[in-house]
Protein backbone atom coordinates (compact mmCIF):
# COMPACT_ATOMS: atom_id res chain seq x y z
CA UNK A 1 0.00 0.00 0.00
CA UNK A 2 2.80 2.30 0.34
CA UNK A 3 3.58 2.62 -3.24
CA UNK A 4 1.89 5.15 -5.31
CA UNK A 5 1.05 2.74 -8.24
CA UNK A 6 -1.38 0.32 -5.51
CA UNK A 7 -2.66 3.53 -4.06
CA UNK A 8 -3.71 4.81 -6.98
CA UNK A 9 -5.15 1.63 -8.55
CA UNK A 10 -6.62 1.45 -5.30
CA UNK A 11 -8.44 4.42 -5.85
CA UNK A 12 -9.78 4.24 -8.80
CA UNK A 13 -10.95 0.62 -7.79
CA UNK A 14 -12.52 2.68 -4.57
CA UNK A 15 -14.38 5.12 -6.54
CA UNK A 16 -15.32 2.61 -9.05
CA UNK A 17 -17.02 0.74 -6.22
CA UNK A 18 -19.14 3.57 -4.91
CA UNK A 19 -20.30 4.91 -8.60
CA UNK A 20 -21.78 0.98 -8.83
CA UNK A 21 -22.83 1.19 -5.91
CA UNK A 22 -24.71 4.11 -6.22
CA UNK A 23 -26.31 2.64 -9.11
CA UNK A 24 -27.14 0.19 -7.00
CA UNK A 25 -28.49 0.74 -4.00
CA UNK A 26 -30.01 4.19 -5.68
CA UNK A 27 -31.20 3.97 -8.94
CA UNK A 28 -32.25 0.66 -8.89
CA UNK A 29 -35.06 0.72 -6.22
CA UNK A 30 -35.98 4.65 -7.45
CA UNK A 31 -36.49 2.87 -10.68
CA UNK A 32 -38.73 0.00 -9.33
CA UNK A 33 -40.76 3.01 -7.44
CA UNK A 34 -41.02 4.60 -11.06
CA UNK A 35 -42.51 1.16 -12.80
CA UNK A 36 -44.64 0.20 -10.32
CA UNK A 37 -46.70 3.94 -10.29
CA UNK A 38 -46.17 3.66 -13.77
CA UNK A 39 -48.57 0.80 -13.51
CA UNK A 40 -50.95 2.15 -11.16
CA UNK A 41 -51.70 5.25 -13.44
CA UNK A 42 -52.00 2.67 -16.59
CA UNK A 43 -54.27 0.87 -14.55
CA UNK A 44 -55.89 3.64 -13.08
CA UNK A 45 -56.67 5.28 -16.87
CA UNK A 46 -57.63 1.50 -17.95
CA UNK A 47 -60.10 1.71 -14.94
CA UNK A 48 -61.58 4.69 -16.26
CA UNK A 49 -62.07 3.68 -19.40
CA UNK A 50 -63.95 0.80 -18.67
CA UNK A 51 -65.97 1.81 -15.72
CA UNK A 52 -68.75 2.91 -17.57
CA UNK A 53 -69.63 -0.71 -18.73
CA UNK A 54 -69.93 -2.12 -15.55
CA UNK A 55 -71.82 0.96 -13.63
CA UNK A 56 -74.65 -0.35 -16.98
CA UNK A 57 -74.37 -3.86 -16.39
CA UNK A 58 -74.78 -3.51 -12.41
CA UNK A 59 -77.60 -1.00 -12.55
CA UNK A 60 -79.80 -2.23 -14.28
CA UNK A 61 -81.41 -5.97 -13.22
CA UNK A 62 -79.63 -8.28 -15.27
CA UNK A 63 -79.13 -11.64 -14.77
CA UNK A 64 -76.13 -12.92 -13.19
CA UNK A 65 -74.74 -14.29 -16.23
CA UNK A 66 -75.20 -10.84 -18.22
CA UNK A 67 -73.27 -9.26 -15.33
CA UNK A 68 -70.47 -11.65 -15.51
CA UNK A 69 -70.15 -11.28 -19.18
CA UNK A 70 -69.90 -7.60 -18.80
CA UNK A 71 -67.12 -7.99 -16.02
CA UNK A 72 -65.14 -10.49 -17.61
CA UNK A 73 -65.32 -8.17 -21.06
CA UNK A 74 -63.93 -5.35 -18.97
CA UNK A 75 -61.40 -6.85 -17.36
CA UNK A 76 -60.36 -8.20 -21.00
CA UNK A 77 -60.05 -4.54 -21.88
CA UNK A 78 -58.26 -2.97 -18.98
CA UNK A 79 -56.06 -6.06 -19.43
CA UNK A 80 -56.03 -7.07 -15.66
CA UNK A 81 -58.11 -8.78 -13.45
CA UNK A 82 -61.52 -7.27 -12.33
CA UNK A 83 -63.46 -8.16 -9.10
CA UNK A 84 -66.92 -7.01 -8.51
CA UNK A 85 -67.81 -6.33 -5.22
CA UNK A 86 -71.52 -5.35 -4.02
CA UNK A 87 -72.21 -3.20 -1.12
CA UNK A 88 -75.07 -4.92 0.96
CA UNK A 89 -75.72 -2.97 4.27
CA UNK A 90 -76.49 -5.89 7.30
CA UNK A 91 -77.70 -4.20 10.37
CA UNK A 92 -76.44 -0.76 9.23
CA UNK A 93 -73.23 -1.17 8.83
CA UNK A 94 -71.96 -1.91 4.66
CA UNK A 95 -70.81 -5.71 4.14
CA UNK A 96 -68.77 -5.86 0.77
CA UNK A 97 -69.91 -9.28 -1.18
CA UNK A 98 -67.66 -10.91 -4.81
CA UNK A 99 -70.54 -11.20 -6.92
CA UNK A 100 -68.27 -11.41 -10.00
CA UNK A 101 -64.91 -11.93 -11.39
CA UNK A 102 -63.18 -11.92 -14.60
CA UNK A 103 -60.58 -15.07 -13.03
CA UNK A 104 -62.84 -17.25 -12.25
CA UNK A 105 -61.68 -18.73 -8.95
CA UNK A 106 -58.83 -16.86 -8.59
CA UNK A 107 -57.95 -16.02 -4.90
CA UNK A 108 -59.52 -13.29 -2.71
CA UNK A 109 -58.28 -10.03 -2.77
CA UNK A 110 -57.62 -7.98 0.64
CA UNK A 111 -60.87 -5.76 0.70
CA UNK A 112 -59.50 -3.14 3.04
CA UNK A 113 -58.94 -0.74 -0.22
CA UNK A 114 -62.63 -1.30 -1.57
CA UNK A 115 -63.34 -0.04 2.51
CA UNK A 116 -61.53 2.66 1.73
CA UNK A 117 -63.51 3.54 -1.42
CA UNK A 118 -66.54 3.49 0.73
CA UNK A 119 -65.89 5.48 3.25
CA UNK A 120 -64.54 8.22 1.23
CA UNK A 121 -66.34 7.60 -2.18
CA UNK A 122 -63.52 8.37 -4.60
CA UNK A 123 -61.23 6.18 -6.73
CA UNK A 124 -58.11 5.05 -4.60
CA UNK A 125 -55.45 2.78 -5.69
CA UNK A 126 -52.61 0.48 -3.52
CA UNK A 127 -49.55 -1.06 -4.32
CA UNK A 128 -49.05 -4.53 -2.23
CA UNK A 129 -45.56 -7.00 -2.79
CA UNK A 130 -47.06 -8.68 -5.79
CA UNK A 131 -50.54 -6.47 -7.22
CA UNK A 132 -51.32 -2.81 -8.47
CA UNK A 133 -54.72 -2.52 -7.16
CA UNK A 134 -57.34 0.49 -8.08
CA UNK A 135 -60.90 0.56 -6.66
CA UNK A 136 -63.77 2.29 -8.39
CA UNK A 137 -66.70 2.89 -6.47
CA UNK A 138 -70.23 2.40 -8.48
CA UNK A 139 -73.08 4.62 -7.57
CA UNK A 140 -76.87 3.85 -8.49
CA UNK A 141 -79.37 6.19 -9.56
CA UNK A 142 -79.35 7.40 -5.89
CA UNK A 143 -76.13 8.36 -5.49
CA UNK A 144 -75.57 5.80 -3.26
CA UNK A 145 -72.21 3.30 -3.53
CA UNK A 146 -73.86 -0.22 -4.51
CA UNK A 147 -70.40 -1.59 -5.85
CA UNK A 148 -66.78 -1.48 -5.89
CA UNK A 149 -64.77 -2.27 -9.25
CA UNK A 150 -61.52 -3.58 -8.07
CA UNK A 151 -58.97 -4.09 -10.85
CA UNK A 152 -55.84 -5.61 -10.04
CA UNK A 153 -52.84 -6.68 -12.22
CA UNK A 154 -49.85 -8.71 -10.99
CA UNK A 155 -46.27 -6.43 -10.73
CA UNK A 156 -44.17 -9.47 -11.15
CA UNK A 157 -42.97 -8.24 -14.67
CA UNK A 158 -41.67 -4.58 -12.90
CA UNK A 159 -39.85 -6.85 -10.47
CA UNK A 160 -38.51 -8.80 -13.34
CA UNK A 161 -37.05 -5.76 -15.27
CA UNK A 162 -35.61 -3.98 -12.17
CA UNK A 163 -33.88 -7.76 -11.70
CA UNK A 164 -32.30 -7.89 -14.96
CA UNK A 165 -31.42 -4.16 -14.64
CA UNK A 166 -29.64 -4.79 -11.02
CA UNK A 167 -28.17 -8.00 -12.98
CA UNK A 168 -26.93 -5.41 -15.36
CA UNK A 169 -25.34 -2.89 -12.98
CA UNK A 170 -23.76 -5.91 -11.24
CA UNK A 171 -22.01 -7.08 -14.75
CA UNK A 172 -20.95 -3.80 -15.97
CA UNK A 173 -19.69 -2.72 -12.73
CA UNK A 174 -17.68 -5.64 -12.50
CA UNK A 175 -16.21 -5.08 -16.22
CA UNK A 176 -15.36 -0.99 -14.75
CA UNK A 177 -13.64 -2.09 -12.15
CA UNK A 178 -11.68 -4.49 -13.58
CA UNK A 179 -10.71 -1.56 -16.08
CA UNK A 180 -10.37 0.56 -13.55
CA UNK A 181 -7.91 -1.09 -11.30
CA UNK A 182 -5.85 -1.84 -14.31
CA UNK A 183 -5.98 1.83 -15.83
CA UNK A 184 -4.88 2.88 -12.20
CA UNK A 185 -2.37 0.45 -11.98
CA UNK A 186 -0.32 1.04 -15.69
CA UNK A 187 -1.08 4.74 -14.85
CA UNK A 188 0.74 4.97 -11.51
CA UNK A 189 3.40 2.81 -13.24
CA UNK A 190 3.78 5.00 -15.75
CA UNK A 191 4.19 8.09 -13.20
CA UNK A 192 5.97 6.43 -10.87
CA UNK A 193 9.02 5.48 -13.01
CA UNK A 194 9.09 8.93 -14.22
CA UNK A 195 9.26 9.92 -10.86
CA UNK A 196 12.17 7.07 -10.11
CA UNK A 197 13.85 8.84 -12.66
CA UNK A 198 13.97 12.06 -10.54
CA UNK A 199 14.83 10.11 -8.03
CA UNK A 200 17.96 8.95 -9.57
CA UNK A 201 19.09 12.13 -10.71
CA UNK A 202 18.74 13.57 -7.84
CA UNK A 203 20.52 10.79 -6.33
CA UNK A 204 23.69 11.17 -8.75
CA UNK A 205 23.64 15.25 -7.96
CA UNK A 206 23.54 14.48 -4.03
CA UNK A 207 27.17 12.36 -4.75
CA UNK A 208 28.50 15.54 -6.95
CA UNK A 209 27.57 14.31 -10.12
CA UNK A 210 26.26 17.07 -12.34
CA UNK A 211 27.04 15.82 -15.43
CA UNK A 212 23.77 13.98 -16.74
CA UNK A 213 20.32 16.49 -16.94
CA UNK A 214 16.94 14.72 -16.94
CA UNK A 215 15.28 14.15 -20.15
CA UNK A 216 12.12 16.61 -20.44
CA UNK A 217 9.86 14.37 -22.41
CA UNK A 218 6.35 16.10 -21.38
CA UNK A 219 4.71 19.32 -20.63
CA UNK A 220 3.28 18.19 -17.50
CA UNK A 221 3.45 18.78 -14.02
CA UNK A 222 6.46 15.94 -14.24
CA UNK A 223 7.93 17.56 -16.85
CA UNK A 224 7.87 20.86 -15.29
CA UNK A 225 9.59 19.14 -12.23
CA UNK A 226 12.07 17.54 -14.69
CA UNK A 227 13.21 21.57 -16.18
CA UNK A 228 13.01 22.62 -12.53
CA UNK A 229 15.18 19.98 -11.42
CA UNK A 230 17.79 20.58 -14.65
CA UNK A 231 17.93 24.44 -13.75
CA UNK A 232 18.97 23.61 -10.51
CA UNK A 233 21.40 20.80 -11.16
CA UNK A 234 22.69 23.84 -13.55
CA UNK A 235 22.88 26.06 -10.65
CA UNK A 236 24.54 24.18 -8.27
CA UNK A 237 27.18 22.31 -10.88
CA UNK A 238 27.73 26.68 -11.19
CA UNK A 239 28.22 27.15 -7.36
CA UNK A 240 30.73 23.75 -7.25
CA UNK A 241 32.70 25.27 -9.65
CA UNK A 242 32.88 28.67 -8.34
CA UNK A 243 33.51 26.90 -4.59
CA UNK A 244 36.32 25.15 -6.27
CA UNK A 245 37.89 28.03 -8.07
CA UNK A 246 37.08 29.99 -4.34
CA UNK A 247 39.49 27.29 -3.10
CA UNK A 248 41.68 26.94 -5.50
CA UNK A 249 42.53 30.74 -5.39
CA UNK A 250 42.06 31.40 -1.97
CA UNK A 251 44.88 28.85 -1.56
CA UNK A 252 47.39 30.16 -4.50
CA UNK A 253 46.65 33.51 -2.99
CA UNK A 254 47.84 32.10 0.79
CA UNK A 255 50.50 30.01 -0.71
CA UNK A 256 52.42 33.13 -2.23
CA UNK A 257 53.46 35.15 0.83
CA UNK A 258 53.72 31.81 3.09
CA UNK A 259 56.74 30.84 0.45
CA UNK A 260 58.11 34.30 -0.07
CA UNK A 261 58.24 34.28 3.97
CA UNK A 262 59.82 31.14 3.97
CA UNK A 263 62.73 32.00 1.35
CA UNK A 264 63.53 35.25 3.73
CA UNK A 265 63.87 32.68 6.80
CA UNK A 266 66.31 30.88 4.97
CA UNK A 267 68.28 33.77 3.66
CA UNK A 268 68.20 35.73 7.42
CA UNK A 269 69.58 32.23 8.41
CA UNK A 270 72.93 33.20 6.81
CA UNK A 271 75.12 34.20 9.23
CA UNK A 272 77.50 36.05 6.82
CA UNK A 273 74.82 38.77 6.23
CA UNK A 274 75.50 42.56 6.74
CA UNK A 275 73.13 44.46 9.08
CA UNK A 276 71.83 46.31 5.56
CA UNK A 277 70.76 43.47 4.04
CA UNK A 278 69.25 41.84 7.31
CA UNK A 279 66.92 44.88 7.83
CA UNK A 280 65.94 44.64 4.38
CA UNK A 281 65.18 41.04 4.45
CA UNK A 282 63.26 41.75 7.77
CA UNK A 283 61.12 44.58 6.49
CA UNK A 284 60.05 42.20 3.65
CA UNK A 285 59.34 39.58 6.22
CA UNK A 286 56.91 42.48 7.63
CA UNK A 287 55.41 43.26 4.44
CA UNK A 288 54.57 39.68 3.68
CA UNK A 289 53.12 38.96 6.95
CA UNK A 290 51.32 42.23 6.90
CA UNK A 291 49.36 40.84 3.06
CA UNK A 292 49.01 37.50 4.85
CA UNK A 293 47.13 39.02 8.01
CA UNK A 294 45.37 41.58 5.50
CA UNK A 295 44.17 38.19 3.05
CA UNK A 296 43.19 36.02 6.27
CA UNK A 297 40.91 38.98 7.57
CA UNK A 298 39.29 39.83 4.17
CA UNK A 299 38.52 35.56 3.18
CA UNK A 300 36.91 35.49 6.94
CA UNK A 301 34.63 38.09 6.01
CA UNK A 302 34.10 37.46 2.39
CA UNK A 303 33.03 33.95 3.91
CA UNK A 304 30.75 35.08 6.71
CA UNK A 305 29.55 37.72 4.71
CA UNK A 306 28.29 34.93 1.38
CA UNK A 307 27.61 32.45 4.55
CA UNK A 308 25.17 35.64 5.62
CA UNK A 309 26.53 35.02 9.37
CA UNK A 310 27.92 38.38 9.51
CA UNK A 311 26.23 40.22 12.05
CA UNK A 312 25.16 44.22 11.12
CA UNK A 313 24.32 46.59 13.47
CA UNK A 314 22.26 49.38 12.03
CA UNK A 315 22.24 52.66 13.03
CA UNK A 316 21.78 56.28 12.37
CA UNK A 317 25.24 57.49 11.31
CA UNK A 318 26.31 61.17 9.99
CA UNK A 319 28.40 59.94 7.23
CA UNK A 320 29.98 63.41 6.94
CA UNK A 321 31.36 62.92 10.32
CA UNK A 322 32.48 59.47 9.16
CA UNK A 323 34.10 60.82 6.11
CA UNK A 324 36.27 62.76 7.72
CA UNK A 325 37.33 60.44 10.46
CA UNK A 326 38.25 58.07 8.23
CA UNK A 327 40.09 60.21 6.00
CA UNK A 328 42.08 61.19 8.54
CA UNK A 329 43.56 57.44 9.44
CA UNK A 330 45.49 57.80 5.81
CA UNK A 331 47.15 61.45 6.21
CA UNK A 332 50.75 59.24 7.39
CA UNK A 333 50.00 57.37 3.78
CA UNK A 334 48.99 60.38 1.96
CA UNK A 335 52.34 62.08 3.46
CA UNK A 336 54.17 59.44 2.22
CA UNK A 337 52.63 59.35 -1.33
CA UNK A 338 52.56 63.19 -1.53
CA UNK A 339 49.29 62.79 -2.49
CA UNK A 340 46.35 64.89 -1.28
CA UNK A 341 43.03 64.03 -0.18
CA UNK A 342 39.99 66.63 0.09
CA UNK A 343 36.59 65.71 2.19
CA UNK A 344 33.78 67.66 0.54
CA UNK A 345 31.20 68.29 2.65
CA UNK A 346 27.85 70.07 2.67
CA UNK A 347 27.97 71.57 6.24
CA UNK A 348 24.73 69.71 6.92
CA UNK A 349 24.60 66.45 8.42
CA UNK A 350 24.21 63.76 5.65
CA UNK A 351 22.10 60.90 7.95
CA UNK A 352 22.01 57.29 6.71
CA UNK A 353 21.38 54.05 8.38
CA UNK A 354 23.86 51.82 8.22
CA UNK A 355 26.54 50.22 10.83
CA UNK A 356 28.87 52.85 11.01
CA UNK A 357 31.80 50.39 11.73
CA UNK A 358 31.14 48.14 8.18
CA UNK A 359 30.98 51.96 6.01
CA UNK A 360 34.54 52.54 7.50
CA UNK A 361 35.44 48.97 5.95
CA UNK A 362 33.77 50.30 2.58
CA UNK A 363 35.47 53.52 2.91
CA UNK A 364 38.97 52.56 3.84
CA UNK A 365 39.11 49.62 0.49
CA UNK A 366 38.14 52.83 -1.42
CA UNK A 367 40.57 55.37 -0.27
CA UNK A 368 43.33 52.36 -0.52
CA UNK A 369 41.83 51.47 -3.87
CA UNK A 370 42.13 55.27 -5.14
CA UNK A 371 45.53 55.61 -3.57
CA UNK A 372 46.96 52.35 -5.22
CA UNK A 373 45.36 52.71 -8.63
CA UNK A 374 46.56 56.06 -8.81
CA UNK A 375 49.94 58.14 -9.72
CA UNK A 376 51.46 59.92 -6.98
CA UNK A 377 50.72 62.63 -6.36
CA UNK A 378 47.12 63.38 -7.77
CA UNK A 379 44.37 64.14 -6.02
CA UNK A 380 41.66 62.34 -4.39
CA UNK A 381 37.96 63.92 -3.42
CA UNK A 382 35.79 62.16 -0.88
CA UNK A 383 32.19 63.52 -0.07
CA UNK A 384 28.83 62.66 1.65
CA UNK A 385 25.61 63.97 -0.02
CA UNK A 386 21.63 63.26 0.42
CA UNK A 387 19.33 63.60 -2.25
CA UNK A 388 15.83 61.60 -3.54
CA UNK A 389 15.97 59.03 -0.08
CA UNK A 390 19.61 58.28 -0.44
CA UNK A 391 22.56 59.16 1.36
CA UNK A 392 25.62 59.03 -0.72
CA UNK A 393 29.38 58.53 -0.07
CA UNK A 394 31.87 59.00 -3.50
CA UNK A 395 35.04 58.46 -3.41
CA UNK A 396 37.29 60.19 -6.63
CA UNK A 397 40.69 59.67 -7.96
CA UNK A 398 42.41 60.54 -11.38
CA UNK A 399 44.29 57.24 -11.80
CA UNK A 400 44.11 56.25 -15.46
CA UNK A 401 40.79 54.50 -14.84
CA UNK A 402 39.48 51.36 -15.55
CA UNK A 403 38.73 49.32 -18.70
CA UNK A 404 35.17 48.53 -19.58
CA UNK A 405 35.27 45.16 -19.88
CA UNK A 406 36.98 44.93 -16.39
CA UNK A 407 33.96 47.02 -14.95
CA UNK A 408 32.03 44.27 -14.70
CA UNK A 409 34.48 42.02 -12.95
CA UNK A 410 36.06 43.82 -10.15
CA UNK A 411 33.49 43.20 -7.85
CA UNK A 412 33.98 39.70 -8.23
CA UNK A 413 36.18 37.95 -5.64
CA UNK A 414 40.21 37.51 -6.49
CA UNK A 415 39.88 39.83 -9.45
CA UNK A 416 42.76 42.08 -9.91
CA UNK A 417 44.80 43.59 -12.31
CA UNK A 418 48.33 43.28 -10.65
CA UNK A 419 48.77 40.67 -8.94
CA UNK A 420 51.70 41.95 -6.69
CA UNK A 421 49.56 44.57 -4.79
CA UNK A 422 46.65 42.93 -3.64
CA UNK A 423 44.67 39.66 -3.57
CA UNK A 424 40.81 41.10 -5.35
CA UNK A 425 38.72 40.77 -2.40
CA UNK A 426 38.50 44.40 -1.88
CA UNK A 427 35.38 45.72 -4.12
CA UNK A 428 34.06 42.43 -3.47
CA UNK A 429 33.95 42.59 0.69
CA UNK A 430 32.54 46.20 -0.17
CA UNK A 431 29.75 45.47 -2.55
CA UNK A 432 28.38 42.54 -1.09
CA UNK A 433 28.95 45.10 2.81
CA UNK A 434 26.81 47.65 0.59
CA UNK A 435 23.93 44.59 -0.29
CA UNK A 436 23.77 43.97 3.06
CA UNK A 437 23.05 47.46 4.32
CA UNK A 438 20.46 47.42 1.43
CA UNK A 439 22.59 49.58 -0.10
CA UNK A 440 24.47 49.75 -3.49
CA UNK A 441 28.27 50.50 -4.71
CA UNK A 442 28.44 51.75 -8.32
CA UNK A 443 31.33 52.77 -10.58
CA UNK A 444 32.33 55.62 -13.37
CA UNK A 445 35.34 55.53 -14.87
CA UNK A 446 37.53 57.09 -17.80
CA UNK A 447 40.84 57.92 -18.27
CA UNK A 448 41.90 60.70 -15.85
CA UNK A 449 38.61 60.24 -13.51
CA UNK A 450 37.37 57.38 -11.43
CA UNK A 451 34.10 57.56 -8.97
CA UNK A 452 33.14 54.85 -6.43
CA UNK A 453 29.91 55.83 -5.24
CA UNK A 454 28.33 54.11 -1.97
CA UNK A 455 24.52 54.80 -1.58
CA UNK A 456 22.74 53.68 1.45
CA UNK A 457 18.71 54.32 2.24
CA UNK A 458 18.73 57.43 4.40
N1 LIG B 1 40.22 53.51 -8.07
C1 LIG B 1 40.59 52.58 -8.95
N2 LIG B 1 41.23 52.93 -10.11
C2 LIG B 1 41.57 52.00 -11.00
N3 LIG B 1 41.34 50.67 -10.86
C3 LIG B 1 40.74 50.28 -9.74
C4 LIG B 1 40.31 51.19 -8.74
N4 LIG B 1 39.72 50.51 -7.75
C5 LIG B 1 39.76 49.21 -8.14
N5 LIG B 1 40.35 49.06 -9.32
C6 LIG B 1 40.57 47.81 -10.04
O1 LIG B 1 39.73 46.82 -9.48
C7 LIG B 1 40.51 45.70 -9.07
C8 LIG B 1 39.87 45.07 -7.87
O2 LIG B 1 39.94 45.89 -6.75
P1 LIG B 1 39.95 45.27 -5.31
O3 LIG B 1 40.02 46.33 -4.30
O4 LIG B 1 38.82 44.34 -5.26
O5 LIG B 1 41.27 44.40 -5.32
P2 LIG B 1 42.77 44.85 -5.13
O6 LIG B 1 42.80 46.27 -4.80
O7 LIG B 1 43.50 44.42 -6.36
O8 LIG B 1 43.20 43.95 -3.92
P3 LIG B 1 42.83 44.13 -2.37
O9 LIG B 1 42.06 42.87 -2.05
O10 LIG B 1 44.08 44.18 -1.68
O11 LIG B 1 42.01 45.36 -2.25
C9 LIG B 1 41.85 46.21 -8.84
O12 LIG B 1 42.84 45.24 -9.07
C10 LIG B 1 41.97 47.32 -9.87
O13 LIG B 1 42.35 46.79 -11.11
MG1 LIG C 1 41.76 47.06 -3.18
Amino acid sequence: MRSLRNRLAFLFFAITLAAIAALYLYIAPQLETRLRDEKVTQLREAAQGTIGDVRRAAGTDVPTEGLDEAVSQAGDRANARLTLLRVNSVDGAPQLERVSDSVRGGETLDQGIAEGVLRDGRTASAVTRSLAIVAVPVADRDGRISFVALYSTPTSDVEGNVAVVRQQILIAGAIALALAVLAGWLVARALAQRVKRLEEAAEQVAAGDFSRPIPVDSDDELGQLARAFNDMQRQLAQLDRARKQFIATASHELRTPLFSLGGFVELLEDEELDEETRRRFIGQLRLQVERLRKLTVDLLDLSRLEAGSLELRPEPVDLSELASAVSSEFEPVLAQRDAHLEVRLTGRAVEALCDPVRVAQIMRILIDNALTHSPAGTDIVVSATRDDGFARLAVRDHGKGIERQALSQIFEPFYTTDDAQGSGLGLAIASELAERMRGRLGVESRPGRTVFTLELPA
